[in-house]
């Protein structure tokens, strides 16, 4: 039996988690793969498309500056709708905790579709943080056929919840399959002069310099925006004129809830590089030639630990306490003197540098495609 599948993303970090999945179904012979894209994001997600040569089979191009949540929910809802009633799959997969997630899942779940639901079970318990990402990611677990959790943790999450354990598996995160094609692409294809090309002359030759401290910066998440986003500048701006010779990297996410603190506050200091958000390959291989990273982002959180690089976390709880466990995580909220206080100790304590860089693999080897496949071939075969 050939399966006839519907894979649905829509922002960044989906499509990078999702692109080896699609890669994986379009070589499998038992799978009859089809992409749709809500493009909740544009460029950002044109850029992800763009490496990993993927051309959707329907965009549904719902993006619009400024657009809030209700916007997004019913436009992916309508727009999908329509996508699985002439396609008509046998499985639907979606990725996580976004809108397009929560939309297109909900849709899948009217048409009478079953829906695989990939790096499940994440958690805070805590329906304001991360928000509004944690109700979405629970509520498609609440319904879904098929749930791929990244970790024993995430999995426990759902039987804790009530999901029938022969419905749940352990993969590791998909994340760590496209981090892993994307190093091997960045060893083999690009030279030291494409990287300076990329961040220019003066740039790249800060970044290589084994004596300057790079500190790579990251922030979205919407229940930062406002207070959070000016301490978060706050400490940046006041550790940046206390070290002169730190240098803060800030690839600044599209959203001018993002653009417009950030540009205010950082945009004229000299050891401050605020940047436009970096294609996957150019900030994996950033991350790979940074000292520290500030984030909020939970993709990065995942891809560090692998990498060996000390994350400073700027939120009070997270879904993914592996890495915290592990040690190359810590979170230091969105609190000034914390974040600014988080950065001395690392850069300014080798002890302290020593425990956090060191590299683990709390989401696994890069296998996750391979066996969610091979579960759901049997699935589909037995
Ligand atoms: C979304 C996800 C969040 C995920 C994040 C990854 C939800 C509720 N939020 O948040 O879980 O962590 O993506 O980055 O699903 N914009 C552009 N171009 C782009 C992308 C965004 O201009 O390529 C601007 C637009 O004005 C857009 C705004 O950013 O309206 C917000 O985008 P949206 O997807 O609503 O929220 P994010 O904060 O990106
Ligand atoms: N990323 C990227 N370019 C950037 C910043 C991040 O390609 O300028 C990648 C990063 O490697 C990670 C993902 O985007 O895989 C994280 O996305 P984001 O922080 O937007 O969302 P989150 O993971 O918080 O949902």
């Amino acid at each position: 039996m050939t399966v006839r599948t519907l894979t649905v993303f829509g922002t960044r970090p989906e499509a990078i988690k999702m692109a080896p999945l699609v890669i994986g179904l379009e070589n499998h012979q038992d799978f009859e793969s089809h992409v749709c894209v809500t493009a909740q994001h544009r460029e950002m997600l044109d850029q992800v498309l763009s490496f990993f040569d993927i051309q959707p089979d329907f965009d549904l191009d719902i993006m619009q500056p400024g657009q809030d949540l209700h916007d997004v929910t019913v436009k992916v809802l309508l727009g999908i709708r329509d996508v699985l009633r002439d396609l008509k799959p046998d499985l639907v997969f979606v990725h996580g905790d976004t809108t397009t997630c929560f939309a297109s899942a909900l849709a899948a779940f009217y048409e009478d579709i079953p829906v695989a639901h990939i790096e499940a079970g994440l958690r805070t318990w805590d329906l304001g943080a991360p928000f509004p990402e944690e109700l979405n990611r629970s509520i498609v677990g609440r319904f879904a056929e098929f749930h791929f959790a990244p970790t024993q943790s995430a999995r426990d999450n759902l039987l804790r919840e009530g999901v029938p354990q022969d419905m749940v598996w352990v993969t590791g995160n998909t994340v760590i399959d496209a981090l892993l094609m994307a190093t091997d692409r960045i060893e083999a294809q690009y030279s030291e002069e494409h990287w300076s090309d990329r961040f220019g002359e003066d740039l790249f030759r800060k970044i290589i310099n084994p004596t300057n401290d790079i500190i790579l910066v990251t922030g979205h998440r919407r229940e930062n925006f406002g207070d959070g986003f000016e301490r978060i500048c706050q400490a940046i701006a006041e550790s940046a004129a206390r070290n002169e010779h730190w240098t803060f990297i800030y690839p600044v996410h599209l959203n001018p809830n993002v653009q417009d603190p950030v540009k205010t506050s950082l945009g004229e200091l000299d050891n401050v590089h605020l940047i436009d958000p970096l294609e996957y390959e150019s900030f994996i291989w950033l991350m790979n030639n940074a000292d520290v990273i500030l984030t909020d982002s939970g993709g990065v959180q995942e891809e560090a630990p692998s990498l060996g690089k000390p994350v400073l976390v700027m939120r009070d709880v997270t879904e993914r306490p592996e890495a915290v466990n592990a040690g190359t995580v810590k979170l230091v909220g969105t609190n000034q003197d914390a974040i600014m206080a988080g950065l001395e100790d690392l850069l300014n304590r080798d002890d302290a540098y020593e425990v956090m860089s060191r590299a683990s693999n709390p989401y696994g080897q890069g296998d996750a495609v391979p066996q969610i496949l091979a579960e759901l071939y049997d699935h589909y075969h037995s």
